[in-house]
């Protein structure tokens, strides 16, 4: 049995992150071994035919390298969360089809996999949860969903692909609310410049039926990040594609130089916040 997935849908965006780790899988397997994107792939009722094609171009494979990678670089910070805080909730924010909270699963913390009603039950079908794992079907923007995570011994939450798709105002309301109620939590996300953004208007977000990027999220530089609360205690970026695995010299010329022009001039970083800790009494 397969699983239709919409077209023209938010919903939809989902498929892209998933079909670009399968891509690296193949063609990267040294660097990106994923069976599990492979299989579900094979699970959608959903024309790959087209999406397929575009990642068989040189800069769709760049692409597909994008998302396999931020995929990696999430993991590392869920990992190293997980080293001082083993029993922690560990949150994926617009989670789609991505099994992140698995990869890094150390058989005590507890996963929560937060995206909207209707991906949550394709979602239950492909991916139900396990042991020690919750999915949950909500809008990030409706805060209730923080009422089904415990995070009394620790909480990383991560997001990738996801905040593009948010208009500015309400990822501030988003982090201050988790920043306020998770303290000693850490947020780790993927974010690009206005550049970024607008290039990704032709591509992702056209598709989602968004057009006004300005009202959008992008990110000229982190440290911008620090004025949005005070219980934020560090705010911090690295390099999307070399700042947690440095794959530059893995891949071909053509790539390298799309390494180069995302550090350089769209600003392609993972951002890391810290919230600060409460203070004992
Ligand atoms: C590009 S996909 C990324 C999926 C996954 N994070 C990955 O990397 O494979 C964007 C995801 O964000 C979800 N999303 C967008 N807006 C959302 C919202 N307001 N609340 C919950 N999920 C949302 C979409 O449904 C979709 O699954």
């Amino acid at each position: 049995m397969k699983y239709h997935i919409e077209k023209n849908s938010v919903q939809e965006t989902l498929v892209i992150p998933l079909y670009g780790r399968k891509v690296c899988s193949e063609r990267f397997p040294h660097l990106f071994k994923d069976p599990e994107a492979e299989r579900l792939c094979a699970m959608l009722d959903y024309d790959f035919a087209e999406k397929g094609k575009k990642m068989e171009s040189a800069a769709g494979l760049f692409g597909a390298l994008e998302v396999a990678q931020r995929q990696y670089d999430v993991g590392c910070e869920v990992r190293d969360y997980l080293k001082a805080h083993p029993r922690a909730a560990v949150v994926n924010l617009g989670c789609g089809l991505d099994d992140t909270f698995r990869k890094c699963d150390n058989g005590t913390c507890r996963g929560y996999n937060i995206d909207l009603p209707d991906v949550i039950a394709v979602r239950n079908e492909l991916l139900p949860p396990r042991e020690r794992e919750t999915n949950l079907g909500f809008d990030l923007n409706d805060g209730r969903w923080m009422d089904a995570v415990d995070g009394a011994e620790g909480a990383v939450f991560f997001a990738t692909g996801v905040f593009y798709y948010f208009k500015t105002e309400d990822m501030k309301a988003l982090f201050r609310k988790l920043a306020g109620r998770f303290p000693g939590a850490v947020l780790a996300f993927d974010a690009c410049n206005g550049r970024g953004a607008k290039l990704m208007t032709k591509t992702w977000l056209k598709e989602a039926g968004i057009t006004d990027v300005d009202a959008y999220f992008s990110l000229e530089d982190a440290s911008a990040l620090r004025g949005w609360s005070e219980d934020f205690s560090s705010v911090s970026a690295k390099s999307y594609m070399r700042g947690y695995r440095d794959i530059y010299g893995e891949v071909g010329l053509f790539h390298k130089l799309m390494i180069r022009f995302c550090d350089s001039l769209v600003k392609m970083v993972i951002v890391r916040i810290e919230f600060r800790g409460r203070t004992p009494a």
